[in-house]
């Protein structure tokens, strides 16, 4: 039992608002709940459920909050589950990144203006993880990140198949006339054997990877598959851990530090996990008040070997990764080998270094030790230029054969050089790809505008853009791609994405023409179209691409407030929006 008056004492024992305690009790009643219990003074915990039958990535927490609350009850705590804005990846229209602020701000006025101490957040497909954890920050009260877990790993005619990778790699099979439609459709449907969110290291895993590493979860917890019992196990001891978190008054903000943010890039670097994990990061730090740079992903994350043989950098997927030790195992890598900030402040109580403690993996071929790693210096590469201010890069899908072709050149290494094509939007660049007037060779470099926050709107995971068929065929499975949206987690594609900001808001890519050279230069970061400064004058009083008009309230809201995703997405004014969660709800 907790010592300290409760935030939820505010409502149901508060002497102050005597008369308003019976309307609070009176309907919590009505589903067998006592009075006593409620004005026990015992911590309300809530558990933030993320799963429905609309966010079948996450559906079984629905299960699994069973023993979510049985930890809770037994630590003492009442626990109180409520809904949360579904994040379904794969079926949100325009796109799910539309929805990641709107799940945060219906989150935050749930933990805000509702009788809660705590909060366990139930996460697993890609944006319900940095959403929740976003609210959080703001809202401060005690979190824990429970995930949901992987699915078990693919199989399809006795090959690993991943979920969603396993569709990039058939688009280029289907493309080059190796397989049928019918058996692109099996392939992908075997890649999802069971509950549970993306088995390669897509977003999902990423995120709630990064979670743990941010000290958010309990050790160990992040890759543990959703079908294994240790899933319902570390449920339990998740829910337990909440109500001690209330008892020892230890917040996000507690945890949520500049040090815990620059290990989670270095993390993010050592599993080849998403671009999306830019943004996202970007936002929770925001939120929490932590200064987090654009550049920080260089200057600290680009330097990190690849540990994880995992799809789709790698090999394997999420079940083997497991076994393998997961995020543990590979942290420990990173603290043995001095680039991780043990100090930092975990939800168990102890610091990052103590949970860690002798985590050595026990599967070297699917967890590599940081002298002998898959690959060295695997993580973003930080560009800028004349067509945009920030984007990047990420080093740890750059195939050899993409190497040798356009970094290799003897004489100009890591600098290329090619004719830009250009595609506003996706239903533009599926119209006209194949189109054989276009002319795109291994010289040309695809280029996709129109795809970030305010063009889509939301940012599209469109930059990955595979080549003509007619390449495809000749064996040339992927050219370089720039765009201001950004790209699948689980897709391989040497993409320059993220680029901030975007057309819509004025970025250079709004004034490249089909045709122009683009010099993209590795050594020095830069992305820049060959175009003299008149030429650009003249075009920059032609104006911006038209993007498609709002079709949702919440579009046109979301345009009205939204920042590039150098800065995460969120909505501007973010990093004031704690303070104004510190005043106390109006009774
Ligand atoms: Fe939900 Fe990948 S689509 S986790
Ligand atoms: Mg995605």
């Amino acid at each position: 039992m907790s010592h300290r008056r409760l935030r939820s004492q505010d409502w149901f024992d508060n002497p102050d608002h005597a008369d308003m305690t019976a309307l609070y009790l009176e309907r919590f009643m009505n589903y067998g709940t006592t009075p006593e219990e409620l004005r026990s003074g015992r911590p309300i915990i809530g558990i933030a459920q993320s799963g429905s039958d609309i966010n079948p990535c996450n559906r079984h927490h629905l299960d699994l909050a069973r023993r979510v609350r049985d930890g809770i009850r037994d630590a003492g705590g009442i626990p109180i589950e409520f809904p949360s804005h579904p994040l379904f990846e794969n079926c949100k229209r325009p796109t799910a990144a539309l929805d990641r602020n709107l799940a945060y701000l219906g989150l935050v006025e749930i933990l805000y203006g509702y009788p809660l101490d705590g909060v366990v957040l139930t996460t697993g497909c890609d944006k319900t993880t940095p959403s929740a954890l976003m609210a959080a920050a703001t809202v401060n009260i005690p979190a824990i990140v429970y995930s949901g877990g992987p699915m078990l790993d693919g199989w399809h005619e006795g090959e690993l198949v991943g979920s969603g990778t396993v569709i990039w790699r058939s688009r280029r099979k289907l493309a080059a006339g190796e397989i049928t439609r019918e058996e692109f459709l099996e392939a992908a449907l075997d890649s999802a054997p069971s509950v549970g969110h993306c088995n390669t290291m897509g977003t999902a895993s990423t995120m709630n990877a990064l979670a743990e590493a941010l000290g958010m979860s309990l050790t160990g917890s992040a890759a543990i598959p959703a079908a294994y019992r240790e899933r319902g196990q570390v449920g339990y001891r998740t829910g337990r851990r909440a109500v001690e978190l209330v008892n020892e008054d230890i917040r996000p903000l507690d945890i949520l530090t500049r040090p815990a943010f620059l290990n989670a890039i270095r993390v993010n670097a050592a599993i080849g996990g998403s671009t999306n994990a830019q943004p996202h990061l970007a936002a929770i730090a925001r939120h929490a008040g932590v200064e987090l740079k654009p550049e920080d992903w260089q200057d600290y994350g680009y330097d990190i070997p690849l540990l994880a043989n995992v799809q789709p950098a790698g090999k394997y997927l999420g079940e083997r990764f497991h076994r393998a030790g997961g995020v543990p195992a590979i942290m420990w890598e990173l603290l043995k080998a001095g680039k991780l900030d043990g100090g930092a402040p975990t939800v168990t109580g102890a610091t990052m270094a103590d949970n860690l403690e002798g985590r050595e993996a026990v599967d070297r071929e699917v967890i590599l030790p940081y002298d002998r790693p898959m690959q060295e210096r695997a993580g973003f590469l930080v560009m800028k230029g004349n067509l945009f201010d920030f984007a990047i890069m990420k080093m740890s899908v750059i195939s050899d054969a993409f190497r040798q072709r356009y970094l290799m050149e003897p004489g100009h290494e890591g600098v290329f050089e090619g004719k830009a094509v250009i595609f506003d939007g996706s239903e533009d660049y599926h119209a006209r790809i194949n189109d054989p007037a276009l002319d795109i060779d291994e010289r040309t470099i695809l280029v996709i505008r129109g795809a970030g926050p305010l063009g889509w709107p939301g940012s599209a995971e469109v930059v990955n853009m595979q080549p003509p068929d007619h390449l495809i065929r000749k064996g040339i499975t992927s050219l370089p791609t720039i765009g201001d949206g950004r790209q699948s987690g689980t897709a391989d594609s040497p993409s320059i994405l993220n680029a901030s900001p975007e057309s819509a808001a004025g970025g250079g890519l709004a004034f490249l023409r089909d045709g122009d050279t683009i010099r993209i230069d590795f050594n020095q970061g830069r992305c820049d179209m060959l175009v003299d400064d008149a030429e650009l004058e003249k075009r920059k009083a032609e104006g911006l691409p038209k993007v498609p008009d709002d079709a949702t309230p919440w579009q046109r809201l979301y345009r009205q407030t939204v920042t590039q995703l150098s800065d995460g997405g969120t909505i501007a004014g973010a990093d004031e929006f704690r303070d104004i969660a510190r005043r106390p709800p109006r009774h």
